[in-house]
């Protein structure tokens, strides 16, 4: 017998996941219906992929201990903030992954994959943006997290050689819950047809530029469920409650989920 599962958010606005920047304290601050803490690395490869990026002046989270680090995160952030929560993964090895979903499921969370980062270091060792590009272990990571949390892929729109329609169709055959969609375009604005094409399908997360209002309501009007930003959190903290005043943006909508 197959059940539903209605998750509920509160609004229509995602904090999207900054590495080194969206750790328990920082999201805890921003009335978003969905936090994304991370991105973080987790396993012992991936995290030192990390250290190298650290290494050349970028930010990122490092623990000894990966996913009791992450756990450490997600523990705290539950005492201070009501709302879902996700955590932003990236993996050497597809265990991580796995494992980053057993920690999400035991505190209700949600893992989002993570496909879009385009770090070289972490790129190498066939993280982020990587996983576009081999869509049959993507698929099959997905297929196994999805038996164990609610599970998005965060993807990035316009990368060269990738197929977004059978890219979508494979991942919701694997079991996939949201799609994340960066739609950037670049040295340009938010891909609002590639929006509109994700949305068509499956439960989508709508990002890239969105700087205020009309945006966020473009996003919505393409077809996305959800909207998130980074960048205009970072240039101004009330970002998100401007947002609110907003009568759309401050509805709440539910995920249906089979189980
Ligand atoms: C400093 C910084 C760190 C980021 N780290 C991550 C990450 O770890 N994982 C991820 O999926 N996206 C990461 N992103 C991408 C953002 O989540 C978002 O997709 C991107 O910035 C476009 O949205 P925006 O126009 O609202 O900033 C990062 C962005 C910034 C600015």
């Amino acid at each position: 017998m197959t059940m539903s599962l209605l998750v509920h958010f509160r609004n229509r606005l995602v904090l999207s996941a900054m590495a080194g920047i969206n750790d328990h304290r920082f999201c805890s601050k921003f009335p978003v219906a969905l936090a994304i803490l991370g991105g973080f690395s987790a396993d012992d490869k991936s995290m030192r992929a990390g250290m190298k990026v650290v290494k050349r002046g970028r930010k990122e989270f490092i623990f000894s201990n990966p996913l009791e680090g992450i756990r450490g995160e997600v523990v705290n952030l539950l005492s201070a903030f009501s709302g879902q929560f996700a955590i932003n993964v990236r993996s050497f090895s597809d265990e991580g992954y796995i494992k980053a979903a057993r920690l999400a499921a035991m505190y209700g969370g949600i893992v989002e994959i993570n496909a879009h980062c385009r770090q070289p270091e972490f790129k190498e060792i066939g993280c982020g943006e990587e996983l576009l590009r081999d869509t049959d272990r993507l698929s099959s990571i997905v297929e196994r997290t999805s038996k164990v949390c609610i599970t998005a892929v965060k993807i990035r729109g316009n990368v060269e050689g990738v197929r977004y329609r059978e890219l979508i169709s494979a991942l919701k055959d694997a079991g996939c819950h949201i799609i994340h969609v960066d739609a950037m375009i670049p040295g340009g604005d938010a891909d609002f047809e590639l929006v509109r094409k994700v949305s068509s399908r499956i439960f989508t997360i709508g990002n890239n530029s969105v700087d205020g209002k009309a945006k966020a309501r473009k996003m919505l009007d393409s077809g996305a469920s959800l909207v998130s930003a980074a960048r205009a959190v970072l240039r101004d903290e009330n970002f998100f409650h401007t947002l609110l005043t907003d009568e759309r943006l401050s509805g709440e909508v539910w995920l249906r989920v089979n189980v």
